[in-house]
């Protein structure tokens, strides 16, 4: 990729901290998200040990970067050294973006603003809507809160472990106020009242190189769907899609949501709007980007 862009006295620095963090498609999206928009900022990745976390944290800040994103295995443990936290990343438990202020850094979840937004941009409501998420691990309960707190009206969350289903359910009802995430087993599904629904795929079954498995392989399980939206994107067809496909409903992968959690924190640190013109081109690039690997 060659950029043109030229470092120079007014450049500034954005980040990511992470380990490991070479397999990263995030400096490729932000420089070309700078260069396109004539923004003189450069966005490199920086491995961080555990033990010095919050060293590079207090650094960046010292050399004025100005916004950091965070990834595996930090999203958590880095919040102490927060000055700041907004809300949905706070109920959440988990920050990817980094925002400088005068005192510290502000964190936010721009994974899960991001695949609001990346539904949003694809017609899918979440508003007093019923929905089915697959999976209990960190990412389905950090899609869990964000759609609580986009006011869907009921959850089915679904495990093969079902006290982790449940574990979640009691701390999110408990937070909202309101008995909205019922648990269950993978195999219960056909319990599940018969109409169509939003499912999100969360677990990290069907990931590359483990392209042919699929959550749950029953098609019966699969007419219970209108839309299907798988948060993997390597391959760019999963097989989880493919089912929802076969059984008449529209099948979406993980990509618009890494798209748009780029866009959200990009927007932060710039103060600006990016337009759905730039955010398709950007993700013409990380299309072609993910079907190289
Ligand atoms: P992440 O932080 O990405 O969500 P995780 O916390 O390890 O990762 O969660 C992985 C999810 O994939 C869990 O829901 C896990 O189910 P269990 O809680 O029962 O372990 C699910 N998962 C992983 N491998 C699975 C498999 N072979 N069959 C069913 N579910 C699986």
């Amino acid at each position: 990729m060659g950029y043109k862009m030229t470092v120079n006295g007014k450049t500034r620095l954005c980040g990511l901290i992470g380990n490991p963090v070479s397999h990263t498609m995030s400096p490729m999206i932000h420089n070309h998200l700078a260069d396109r928009l004539h923004i003189n900022n450069i966005y490199v990745p920086f491995h961080v040990e555990t033990e010095e976390l919050q060293q590079a944290i207090e650094g960046a800040h010292a050399l004025n970067v100005l916004g950091m994103n965070v990834t595996v295995p930090y999203k958590t443990d880095v919040i102490p050294f927060l000055d700041e936290i907004d809300p949905m990343a706070k109920g959440i438990g988990a920050v990817n973006t980094l925002v400088r202020t005068e005192q510290g850094y502000k964190g936010y979840n721009t994974d899960m603003t991001g695949l609001c937004r990346a539904m949003q941009t694809e017609g899918i409501r979440l508003d007093g809507e019923e929905i089915i998420i697959l999976g209990a691990g960190g990412a389905s309960r950090s899609v869990a809160y964000m759609c609580l707190y986009y006011k869907v009206s009921k959850i089915y969350l679904l495990n093969r472990t079902v006290e982790k289903a449940q574990k979640i359910a009691d701390e999110l009802n408990e937070v909202f106020e309101r008995d909205a995430i019922i648990p269950m087993s993978l195999m219960d599904f056909d319990r599940i009242p018969v109409k169509k629904y939003l499912v999100i795929q969360g677990t990290s079954i069907g990931l590359y190189p483990d392209s042919e498995a699929c959550v749950i392989e029953d098609p019966c399980f699969y007419q219970l769907a209108h839309t299907g939206y798988d948060l993997i994107y390597r391959p760019f067809q999963t097989r989880f899609m493919e089912k929802i496909e076969e059984a008449g409903g529209v099948s979406y992968n993980g990509l618009g949501m890494l798209l748009f959690q780029a866009i959200d924190a990009f927007e932060l640190w710039n103060h600006i709007e990016i337009s759905d013109e730039v955010a398709m081109e950007t993700y013409e690039l990380l299309k072609a980007e993910t079907k190289k690997a």
